[in-house]
């Protein structure tokens, strides 16, 4: 974004310090920050953009988040000094759990019951989606019972106008039909995938689920990388209304 956006000024937040390879534009810097505990008051009502993704919904308390990303956004003028000037622009996109055919038609995602015994669990793990079984053990996993979708949560902080709330899909180790940039999105989504797989897989057998099952489940979703699967998104927008910073 700083590479692309030369006269923004723009700052990266994140729990953990990502990699980062090579030199960084001078317009870039990094926080690390627990963004359960909030965002610094000093950022208050001083962003044109926030942009938050994936990251809401990894939250215990995704409406603070919600409510901090849109106390930092620059607040539109007060009405009876009305000017083109808009507020800060909020935008959050977010994974929808769950995978799509070739055709977009949704997938069975594998889920592990400990009901019924490992050879069916295998069974199962080999015939669902496997990139669906980890997406929907991920999500539980970390979703928390106050997490809605942006739109909604945006809503509810009563200081932002024009939501919109828009689903797309992205093509998973192909470039999907009629996707802009999809060879480049379907590439990258087959990396950030095959990342998930590695630190769920641990964290299942963590959780008790039977290393045969895991195994399973891992192949499957290995494979499937290849079989033209979409991945579905939400991205939810919103300008700061002249109340949002106060
Ligand atoms: C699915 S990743 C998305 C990463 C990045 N925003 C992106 O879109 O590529 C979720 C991120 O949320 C971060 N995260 C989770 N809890 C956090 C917290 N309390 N404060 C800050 N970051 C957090 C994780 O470290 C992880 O990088």
């Amino acid at each position: 974004m700083a590479i692309r956006f030369q006269q923004a000024d723009v700052i990266g937040i994140d729990i953990v310090m990502p990699s980062m390879p090579g030199a960084l534009p001078s317009n870039y810097r990094f926080e690390q920050l627990d963004l359960a505990e909030g965002i610094p008051d000093e950022y208050t009502g001083r962003s044109d953009i926030m942009h938050c993704r994936c990251t809401v919904q990894h939250m215990k308390d995704p409406p603070k988040l919600v409510n901090e990303l849109v106390r930092c956004l620059k607040p539109a003028l007060p009405r009876h000094y009305r000017t083109n000037e808009l507020g800060g622009l909020v935008i959050i996109p977010e994974v929808i759990v769950g995978v799509l055919d070739e055709e977009r038609k949704p997938v069975t995602s594998f889920f592990y019951n400990s009901e019924i015994d490992d050879e069916k669990n295998i069974i199962n793990a080999r015939k669902l989606s496997g990139i669906g079984g980890y997406l929907v053990f991920l999500d539980q996993l970390i979703r928390s019972p106050n997490y809605r979708a942006a739109n909604v949560l945006l809503e509810s902080t009563g200081v932002v106008r024009n939501i919109r709330f828009e689903e797309f899909l992205s093509p998973v180790g192909w470039a999907g039909k009629d996707i802009r940039h999809g060879e480049e999105i379907g590439a990258l989504l087959c990396t950030m995938l095959k990342t998930i797989f590695e630190t769920l897989y641990k964290k299942l057998i963590s959780h008790g689920v039977p290393v045969v099952v895991v195994d399973a489940l891992n192949e499957r979703a290995i494979v499937e990388l290849k079989e033209r699967r979409y991945i579905a998104w939400n991205c939810t927008s919103a300008i700061a209304s002249d109340e949002a910073a106060s």
